[in-house]
């Protein structure tokens, strides 16, 4: 089988921060600033400006909908003060992607958080899933006519291990303790804004949204197949992988399951430790994959894996994130026409999969490792902005344009 289903949704994502630049008023900008990290995001790819014109290069590559994030900081730059001029702002990018027949896939929070709530204690804070409401409140009241698909969340377990256990990203926490309450609330925020979200579709007799958040899922593949390596990649898919998106479903507050997919980590456990059944990996790479300009496997197997594995709860999945960081623009429609065919495998295996959504668009900051990283289907000159579109962007936009990979 080489066709994908009708109405598929074909695209790329972006994040505010990542792209829009000047983002003043977050927990990172002001990390960045006082950390050491060797680039900070300043004007990032203006986005923030050239929004227009990158819509245009979406559709100009056969795209049908497009990944977004509105950025909180600067919708409530103060706390429980909203900013007309940037809710207009976001009514006008919205507006553009609806010019376009891009359909919008709106996430409310991705990894960054105004400065007067990490003020506050962030995400520790119990008060956080409701400044986190009235924010989601303000937006999906003024923009439900413009969006159905809502991703509340961007990556919670990748958030809360960055921030939380490992401290590399801001509040560079080292604690268990604080990560249990970061999932705690996050979840939390997540069930209730799933609520309230059909809650306003509800009551303005619209057809219901649907709303879900992206779940990074990562392929745990055991070195050797000895019991510590065993049980080590049990434990990291429950606690990584599922633990979060298997509450929620619990909870009833997944229309779809979103899956961010990048890559494999192989398991090789020193000794029997609580850190090392969660962290060691194998240093040997004695089973060398291509990797990425990041050094990360590429495993288009581990995607279709997962999927087979979400496949019990029933429920719709679309790809909201899956690419490459590479110099070689060829071994980037290379990844994607393997993780294509592994997406065309758990069709056919019954996975009912709604759409595939690149990331990114555009080259982009990627958060403590800068502008090095090139994961555009169009490539960004930093130093005049100019867009130019890759090649293996076209050979994707084939795929788009008639849902089929010959
Ligand atoms: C994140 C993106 C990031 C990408 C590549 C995902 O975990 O959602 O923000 O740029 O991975 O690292």
């Amino acid at each position: 089988m080489t066709q994908f289903p009708q109405d598929f949704l074909w695209g790329a994502a972006t994040s505010s921060h990542q792209v829009e630049g000047d983002n003043t008023k977050n927990d990172w900008w002001a990390w960045e600033k006082s950390s050491a990290l060797k680039e900070v995001s300043g004007s990032a790819c203006r986005h923030y400006q050239l929004y227009n014109q990158d819509f245009d290069l979406a559709k100009g590559l056969n795209h049908n909908a497009h990944r977004l994030s509105l950025e909180w900081s600067r919708i409530e730059p103060e706390e429980g003060k909203f900013s007309s001029a940037e809710l207009e702002h976001y009514a006008d990018v919205l507006l553009s992607l609806r010019q376009r027949n891009l359909k919008p896939i709106v996430t409310l929070h991705h990894f960054t958080n105004p400065l007067w709530l990490a003020r506050l204690g962030g995400w520790q804070n119990p008060k956080c899933a409701g400044y986190y409401l009235r924010f989601v409140n303000k937006v999906v009241e003024r923009f439900k006519e413009q969006a159905v698909y809502w991703v509340t969340i961007n990556e919670p377990s990748v958030y809360i291990y960055y921030s939380y256990i490992i401290g590399a990203w801001p509040p560079q926490a080292k604690s268990v303790f604080k990560a249990m309450r970061v999932e705690q609330n996050l979840s939390l925020a997540h069930i209730q804004a799933y609520r309230l979200i059909h809650r306003i579709y509800k009551e303005n007799k619209l057809k219901p949204p649907l709303v879900s958040l992206a779940q990074n899922l990562q392929a745990f593949v055991p070195c050797s197949r000895n019991l510590k390596n065993r049980f080590s990649v049990y434990l990291r898919e429950r606690l990584f992988n599922l633990r979060f998106i298997e509450k929620l479903i619990r909870n009833k507050s997944l229309d779809f399951i979103g899956v961010n997919y990048y890559s494999r980590t192989l398991v090789e456990v020193k000794r029997w430790g609580f850190w090392n059944l969660l962290l060691d990996v194998c240093q040997d790479n004695h089973r060398p994959l291509k990797k990425n300009s990041l050094g990360w496997d590429i495993y288009p197997q581990g995607l279709y894996e997962l999927l087979l594995k979400l496949k019990k709860h029933n429920l719709p999945i679309l790809i909201l994130e899956n690419g490459i960081c590479t110099e070689d623009d060829g071994l980037r429609w290379d990844f994607i026409r393997l993780h294509l065919e592994s997406l065309q495998r758990a069709i056919h295996a019954g996975v009912n999969i709604k759409g595939y959504i690149y990331w990114s668009l555009i080259d982009n900051y990627e958060w403590d490792k800068g502008f090095g990283p090139r994961f555009g289907l169009v490539e960004v000159d930093y130093s005049t902005y100019q867009r130019r579109v890759r090649e293996s962007a076209k050979h994707f936009a084939a795929v788009c344009k008639t849902g089929r990979l010959d």
